[in-house]
Protein backbone atom coordinates (compact mmCIF):
# COMPACT_ATOMS: atom_id res chain seq x y z
CA UNK A 1 0.00 0.00 0.00
CA UNK A 2 1.24 3.55 -0.88
CA UNK A 3 3.02 4.67 2.10
CA UNK A 4 3.00 2.04 4.82
CA UNK A 5 6.74 1.72 4.28
CA UNK A 6 7.31 4.64 6.36
CA UNK A 7 7.98 2.62 9.93
CA UNK A 8 5.36 3.49 12.67
CA UNK A 9 7.35 5.67 15.68
CA UNK A 10 4.72 4.06 17.98
CA UNK A 11 3.07 0.97 18.92
CA UNK A 12 -0.45 0.99 19.29
CA UNK A 13 -2.02 -1.06 23.08
CA UNK A 14 -4.56 -2.36 21.00
CA UNK A 15 -3.98 -5.25 18.62
CA UNK A 16 -6.70 -5.03 16.48
CA UNK A 17 -5.77 -0.94 15.46
CA UNK A 18 -2.99 -0.76 12.87
CA UNK A 19 -1.42 2.27 12.03
CA UNK A 20 -0.64 3.51 8.49
CA UNK A 21 2.20 6.00 8.48
CA UNK A 22 2.54 7.91 4.97
CA UNK A 23 3.61 11.23 3.84
CA UNK A 24 1.07 13.99 4.52
CA UNK A 25 0.60 14.45 1.16
CA UNK A 26 -0.60 10.24 0.46
CA UNK A 27 -3.13 10.43 3.68
CA UNK A 28 -5.82 11.07 1.41
CA UNK A 29 -5.02 8.52 -0.81
CA UNK A 30 -4.28 5.67 1.45
CA UNK A 31 -7.68 6.17 3.53
CA UNK A 32 -9.90 6.12 0.90
CA UNK A 33 -8.29 2.77 -0.44
CA UNK A 34 -9.53 1.55 2.75
CA UNK A 35 -12.86 3.51 2.68
CA UNK A 36 -13.48 2.84 -1.24
CA UNK A 37 -14.01 -1.13 -0.23
CA UNK A 38 -18.01 0.66 1.17
CA UNK A 39 -18.81 1.21 -2.54
CA UNK A 40 -21.17 1.11 -4.51
CA UNK A 41 -23.49 0.39 -1.85
CA UNK A 42 -22.64 0.56 1.81
CA UNK A 43 -23.23 2.85 4.86
CA UNK A 44 -20.57 5.11 5.15
CA UNK A 45 -19.85 7.29 8.12
CA UNK A 46 -18.72 10.60 7.54
CA UNK A 47 -16.64 13.49 9.52
CA UNK A 48 -16.08 16.81 8.83
CA UNK A 49 -12.91 18.87 9.54
CA UNK A 50 -9.88 19.52 7.92
CA UNK A 51 -8.32 16.03 8.48
CA UNK A 52 -10.33 13.93 6.00
CA UNK A 53 -10.33 16.46 2.80
CA UNK A 54 -7.76 15.02 1.22
CA UNK A 55 -9.54 11.27 1.39
CA UNK A 56 -12.85 12.63 -0.23
CA UNK A 57 -11.15 14.25 -2.73
CA UNK A 58 -9.31 10.92 -3.32
CA UNK A 59 -13.14 9.36 -3.10
CA UNK A 60 -13.63 11.65 -6.39
CA UNK A 61 -10.73 10.93 -8.50
CA UNK A 62 -11.60 7.04 -7.56
CA UNK A 63 -15.49 8.17 -9.00
CA UNK A 64 -13.56 9.89 -12.07
CA UNK A 65 -11.81 6.52 -12.83
CA UNK A 66 -15.00 4.34 -12.31
CA UNK A 67 -15.39 3.57 -8.27
CA UNK A 68 -19.21 3.56 -8.37
CA UNK A 69 -20.30 5.75 -5.19
CA UNK A 70 -23.71 7.01 -6.16
CA UNK A 71 -25.48 3.95 -4.08
CA UNK A 72 -24.04 5.30 -0.89
CA UNK A 73 -25.47 6.20 1.93
CA UNK A 74 -23.89 8.69 4.62
CA UNK A 75 -23.77 9.54 7.96
CA UNK A 76 -22.61 12.32 9.42
CA UNK A 77 -21.25 12.81 12.83
CA UNK A 78 -21.94 15.68 14.32
CA UNK A 79 -23.50 19.18 13.23
CA UNK A 80 -23.33 22.47 15.26
CA UNK A 81 -26.66 23.51 17.29
CA UNK A 82 -28.21 26.86 16.02
CA UNK A 83 -26.71 26.90 12.52
CA UNK A 84 -29.05 25.51 9.18
CA UNK A 85 -28.26 23.68 6.41
CA UNK A 86 -28.01 26.54 4.24
CA UNK A 87 -25.63 27.59 6.29
CA UNK A 88 -21.74 27.34 4.65
CA UNK A 89 -19.57 26.71 8.34
CA UNK A 90 -23.06 24.00 8.73
CA UNK A 91 -21.16 20.66 8.63
CA UNK A 92 -24.82 19.74 6.73
CA UNK A 93 -23.25 21.79 3.71
CA UNK A 94 -19.79 20.79 4.04
CA UNK A 95 -21.36 16.92 4.26
CA UNK A 96 -23.31 18.20 0.85
CA UNK A 97 -20.93 19.87 -0.86
CA UNK A 98 -17.93 18.55 -0.14
CA UNK A 99 -18.80 14.56 -0.10
CA UNK A 100 -22.60 13.91 -1.41
CA UNK A 101 -23.00 15.98 -4.25
CA UNK A 102 -19.16 15.24 -6.34
CA UNK A 103 -19.97 11.62 -5.64
CA UNK A 104 -23.63 11.48 -6.85
CA UNK A 105 -25.13 10.76 -3.64
CA UNK A 106 -28.87 11.81 -3.29
CA UNK A 107 -29.71 14.09 -0.66
CA UNK A 108 -32.31 11.48 0.22
CA UNK A 109 -29.35 8.84 1.46
CA UNK A 110 -27.59 11.52 3.39
CA UNK A 111 -27.99 12.36 6.57
CA UNK A 112 -26.62 14.83 9.47
CA UNK A 113 -27.50 15.41 13.10
CA UNK A 114 -30.26 18.29 13.20
CA UNK A 115 -28.48 21.25 14.62
CA UNK A 116 -31.85 22.56 15.92
CA UNK A 117 -31.79 22.56 19.91
CA UNK A 118 -34.28 19.94 21.12
CA UNK A 119 -33.50 17.48 18.16
CA UNK A 120 -33.69 13.66 18.79
CA UNK A 121 -30.90 11.70 19.09
CA UNK A 122 -32.59 8.66 19.55
CA UNK A 123 -33.99 8.92 16.31
CA UNK A 124 -30.85 9.27 14.47
CA UNK A 125 -29.77 6.19 16.12
CA UNK A 126 -32.82 4.73 14.56
CA UNK A 127 -32.16 5.99 10.90
CA UNK A 128 -28.26 4.13 11.60
CA UNK A 129 -29.76 1.17 12.65
CA UNK A 130 -32.32 1.04 9.96
CA UNK A 131 -30.03 1.43 7.14
CA UNK A 132 -27.99 -1.57 8.55
CA UNK A 133 -25.45 -0.19 11.06
CA UNK A 134 -22.32 1.99 9.60
CA UNK A 135 -19.61 -0.50 7.70
CA UNK A 136 -17.05 2.44 7.33
CA UNK A 137 -16.60 5.38 9.82
CA UNK A 138 -14.39 8.17 9.11
CA UNK A 139 -13.07 9.86 11.98
CA UNK A 140 -10.37 12.96 12.90
CA UNK A 141 -9.07 13.68 15.77
CA UNK A 142 -9.51 16.88 18.54
CA UNK A 143 -6.65 18.69 19.87
CA UNK A 144 -8.12 17.12 23.27
CA UNK A 145 -8.72 13.70 21.99
CA UNK A 146 -12.33 13.88 21.26
CA UNK A 147 -14.22 12.02 18.31
CA UNK A 148 -17.09 13.41 16.60
CA UNK A 149 -17.62 16.35 19.52
CA UNK A 150 -17.47 13.87 22.32
CA UNK A 151 -15.21 15.91 24.00
CA UNK A 152 -13.05 14.88 27.11
CA UNK A 153 -15.36 13.30 29.98
CA UNK A 154 -17.63 11.39 27.29
CA UNK A 155 -18.19 7.96 28.32
CA UNK A 156 -18.28 4.63 26.75
CA UNK A 157 -22.15 4.60 26.71
CA UNK A 158 -22.79 7.79 25.35
CA UNK A 159 -25.09 7.70 22.40
CA UNK A 160 -26.39 10.63 19.92
CA UNK A 161 -27.03 13.76 21.98
CA UNK A 162 -26.23 17.58 22.07
CA UNK A 163 -23.07 17.82 23.91
CA UNK A 164 -21.59 22.03 25.03
CA UNK A 165 -18.45 22.35 23.28
CA UNK A 166 -14.89 22.89 24.76
CA UNK A 167 -13.28 26.48 24.43
CA UNK A 168 -10.43 24.87 23.54
CA UNK A 169 -12.94 23.30 20.68
CA UNK A 170 -14.15 26.63 19.73
CA UNK A 171 -10.87 28.37 19.53
CA UNK A 172 -9.63 25.51 17.03
CA UNK A 173 -12.65 25.69 15.01
CA UNK A 174 -12.92 29.36 14.75
CA UNK A 175 -11.07 29.42 11.79
CA UNK A 176 -13.85 28.14 9.84
CA UNK A 177 -16.15 31.46 11.02
CA UNK A 178 -13.56 33.76 10.00
CA UNK A 179 -11.73 33.46 12.83
CA UNK A 180 -14.34 34.79 14.82
CA UNK A 181 -15.30 33.02 17.98
CA UNK A 182 -18.35 34.35 18.74
CA UNK A 183 -19.93 32.97 15.83
CA UNK A 184 -18.83 29.71 17.20
CA UNK A 185 -21.53 27.46 18.35
CA UNK A 186 -21.40 26.64 22.17
CA UNK A 187 -23.33 23.61 21.54
CA UNK A 188 -23.57 20.33 19.12
CA UNK A 189 -24.97 17.25 18.14
CA UNK A 190 -22.68 14.45 18.01
CA UNK A 191 -22.97 10.52 17.62
CA UNK A 192 -21.77 9.63 20.78
CA UNK A 193 -19.06 6.90 21.78
CA UNK A 194 -21.27 4.02 21.94
CA UNK A 195 -22.77 4.84 18.41
CA UNK A 196 -19.09 5.82 16.93
CA UNK A 197 -17.68 2.29 17.52
CA UNK A 198 -20.62 0.57 16.43
CA UNK A 199 -19.60 0.86 13.48
CA UNK A 200 -17.87 -2.17 11.34
CA UNK A 201 -14.81 -0.24 10.91
CA UNK A 202 -13.20 2.55 11.63
CA UNK A 203 -10.45 4.56 9.89
CA UNK A 204 -9.19 7.46 11.65
CA UNK A 205 -7.18 10.16 9.52
CA UNK A 206 -4.69 12.68 11.55
CA UNK A 207 -1.72 14.89 10.51
CA UNK A 208 0.23 17.82 11.80
CA UNK A 209 2.08 18.11 15.35
CA UNK A 210 -1.25 19.24 16.99
CA UNK A 211 -3.08 16.24 16.93
CA UNK A 212 0.24 14.30 18.44
CA UNK A 213 -0.51 14.28 21.75
CA UNK A 214 -3.62 13.10 21.60
CA UNK A 215 -3.55 10.51 19.23
CA UNK A 216 -0.45 9.15 21.01
CA UNK A 217 -2.29 8.89 24.56
CA UNK A 218 -5.16 7.52 22.36
CA UNK A 219 -3.09 4.80 21.21
CA UNK A 220 -0.95 4.07 23.77
CA UNK A 221 -2.39 5.15 27.07
CA UNK A 222 -5.22 4.28 29.37
CA UNK A 223 -8.89 3.72 28.15
CA UNK A 224 -10.59 7.06 29.68
CA UNK A 225 -13.28 9.63 29.27
CA UNK A 226 -10.46 11.94 29.74
CA UNK A 227 -9.15 11.24 25.75
CA UNK A 228 -12.55 9.88 24.07
CA UNK A 229 -10.32 8.86 21.11
CA UNK A 230 -9.15 5.81 23.71
CA UNK A 231 -12.15 4.13 23.31
CA UNK A 232 -11.25 2.96 19.66
CA UNK A 233 -8.55 0.83 21.62
CA UNK A 234 -11.80 -1.47 22.16
CA UNK A 235 -13.00 -1.76 18.65
CA UNK A 236 -12.22 -4.38 16.44
CA UNK A 237 -11.50 -2.97 13.32
CA UNK A 238 -9.67 0.29 13.42
CA UNK A 239 -6.70 1.49 10.98
CA UNK A 240 -5.16 4.96 11.90
CA UNK A 241 -4.04 6.45 8.55
CA UNK A 242 -1.12 9.20 9.80
CA UNK A 243 1.70 11.62 9.02
CA UNK A 244 5.14 10.83 11.18
CA UNK A 245 4.06 14.29 12.75
CA UNK A 246 0.79 13.33 14.04
CA UNK A 247 2.15 10.19 16.02
CA UNK A 248 6.00 11.81 17.03
CA UNK A 249 6.83 12.72 20.71
CA UNK A 250 6.39 15.89 21.70
CA UNK A 251 9.61 18.30 21.20
C1 LIG B 1 -14.02 18.88 14.74
C2 LIG B 1 -15.09 17.83 14.40
C3 LIG B 1 -14.51 16.45 14.44
C4 LIG B 1 -13.16 16.52 13.78
C5 LIG B 1 -12.21 17.25 14.69
C6 LIG B 1 -10.87 17.56 14.06
O1 LIG B 1 -14.40 19.79 15.68
N1 LIG B 1 -16.26 17.86 15.19
O2 LIG B 1 -15.38 15.54 13.82
O3 LIG B 1 -12.65 15.23 13.57
O4 LIG B 1 -12.81 18.39 15.23
O5 LIG B 1 -10.96 18.55 13.10
P1 LIG B 1 -9.83 18.85 12.06
O6 LIG B 1 -9.73 17.65 11.18
O7 LIG B 1 -10.28 20.07 11.32
O8 LIG B 1 -8.58 19.05 12.83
Amino acid sequence: MTGSALASPLTPVSPTTRVVVCATHEIGEVAAGLVATVAPDGVLGVATGSSPLALYAALIRLRAEGLATEGLRLFALDEYVGLDASDPASYAAYVRSVIADPLGIPVRHVRVPSGYTGADGAAYERAIAEAGGVDVQIVGIGRNGHIGFNEPGSDAETRTRVVELDESTRRANAEHFDGDLSRVPTHAMTQGVATILSARRIVLVAAGHAKAPALRAALTGPITPDNPASFLQRHPDVTVVADPDALQEDR
